[in-house]
């Protein structure tokens, strides 16, 4: 009889219990998914903020203004520009140089200065045993006017893009150069 009066005590208390814990491990999810959600809406905007200057990082199509399309002749003219960089979160001006020239049909082309030996600064005309060369005061690499590699180098000067708009030359970044051939 006592027995029986247990058993039916516990089956009594069984429901009630399985139902306390649903009830709390629910409470626990929405909480624990509330604190998920908000948490993510305020550390998500500040990942993206730190990122920022990553995500936008400078691409090939920027061009910077460099001389005049009248100015340009069939001799290489030096021209200086600057290049705003943006390394990361630090901003900074790079100095370039390029060699610019037409050619007979008035194509217009722009050579980088940067040997490809071993990176010196080559010049034009600056060596009066090469006469209309570029010429390596490095190590004595020589190169044509279309900037092809005559001696030392192993490969022909990079060229800039190049980009004419409103009676402007406007340069883009070096690639290998495909004048040469
Ligand atoms: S770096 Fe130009 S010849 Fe060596």
């Amino acid at each position: 009889m006592e027995n029986n009066r247990n058993d039916h005590h516990e089956e009594e208390h069984q429901p009630n219990s399985r139902k306390e814990m649903s009830r709390r491990q629910f409470l626990t999810y929405t909480l624990g998914g509330a604190t998920a959600y908000m948490a993510a809406g305020a550390i998500l905007p500040m990942i993206r903020f730190a990122a920022d200057p990553i995500l936008h990082k400078k691409t090939d199509g920027d061009y910077v203004k460099v001389a005049e399309v009248s100015k340009i002749t069939n001799e290489p003219q030096e021209f200086s520009f600057e290049l705003k960089q943006q390394d990361g979160w630090y901003p900074s001006t790079a100095n370039l140089i390029a060699w610019i020239r037409k050619d007979e049909t008035g194509n217009i082309y722009a050579l980088s200065p940067i040997c490809k030996h071993l990176g010196c600064t080559v010049g034009w005309n600056n060596n009066s045993n090469f006469p209309d060369e570029y010429h390596c005061p490095c190590h004595g690499a020589r190169y044509t006017n279309v900037g092809k590699n005559l001696a030392v180098s192993p490969k022909p000067l990079d060229t800039y893009k190049v980009k004419i708009e409103n009676g402007w030359v406007y340069l883009g970044a070096t690639e290998p150069n495909t004048e040469v051939k």
